[in-house]
């Protein structure tokens, strides 16, 4: 599913370049689960980013079902992104001119989409109730709490039903219980639907529901369970 060789990622800074991810290596099969815990600062972002393919490594290769990210040009890689992706955000860019339910139909809107937007709607209303959001579709973001914000943008991430889903500290700022909801979500989807699913998380309950584990040690990923 997911095949990452030889990894590295540099920053230039304002003083000398850091290196923050240094011959890295990952291989995920399609279903597994797997979390990346790691102190502040360790690279978790970077490297999600980088498998998203929202940031490009200074060298190696990221595939993807068997295809290259690197080698698509920005149209495909929107593409892919958009059809088979789910990314939620450590911040979570929900947009602020528009309602709840309109941020969870926005991967919608970026176009190629073959379902009608009645089948998108429904989904759309479920997944906001199954994380608890029912009363609130018609708000607007800043009516929102953190954690009702960190919601949306995870039923924003699953609208398009992704093969893979990279998620960035998906419990964040939710309470033990909602963040348990968020756990047996991804888990329901990650068991009942094959769904992959890479999360970074400093939760050690939701890491300990992910198949493997691996810590990000200087650069590099470190297997820790699984
Ligand atoms: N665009 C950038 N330019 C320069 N340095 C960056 C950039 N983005 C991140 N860094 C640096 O790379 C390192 C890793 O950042 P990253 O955001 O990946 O960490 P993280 O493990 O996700 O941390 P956290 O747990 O706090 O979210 C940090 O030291 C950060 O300062
Ligand atoms: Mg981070």
């Amino acid at each position: 599913m997911l095949n990452v060789q030889n990894l590295s990622k540099e920053y230039p800074g304002p003083g000398e370049a850091i290196t923050v991810l240094e011959n890295l290596d990952l291989s995920v099969e399609k279903g597994e689960s797997v979390a990346i815990v790691g102190p502040s600062g360790c690279g978790k972002t970077t490297l999600l980013n980088i498998l998203g393919t929202l940031d490009v490594p200074t060298s190696g290769s990221v595939s993807i079902n068997g295809q290259d990210v690197g080698a698509m040009d920005a149209e495909e890689r929107s593409r892919f992104r958009n059809r088979s992706l789910g990314f939620v955000f450590q911040q979570h860019f929900l947009l602020p001119q528009c309602t709840v339910l309109e941020n969870v139909l926005m991967p919608r809107l970026a176009g190629g989409w073959e379902e009608s937007e009645d089948a998108t709607r429904e989904r759309a209303a479920s997944l906001l109730k199954d994380l608890g959001l029912s009363e609130r579709v018609d708000h607007m973001p800043y009516q929102l709490s953190g954690g009702e914000r960190l919601r949306v943008a995870v039923a924003r991430s699953l609208v398009n039903q992704p093969g893979l889903i990279l998620a960035d500290e998906p419990t964040g700022s939710l309470d033990p219980a909602m963040g348990e909801q968020v756990a047996d979500l991804f888990s329901e989807l990650n068991t009942h639907h094959d769904v992959t699913l890479v999360t970074v998380t400093h939760n050690a309950a939701l890491a300990d529901r992910m198949g493997t584990v691996y810590a990000l040690e200087l650069g590099n990923l470190v297997r820790r369970s699984g």
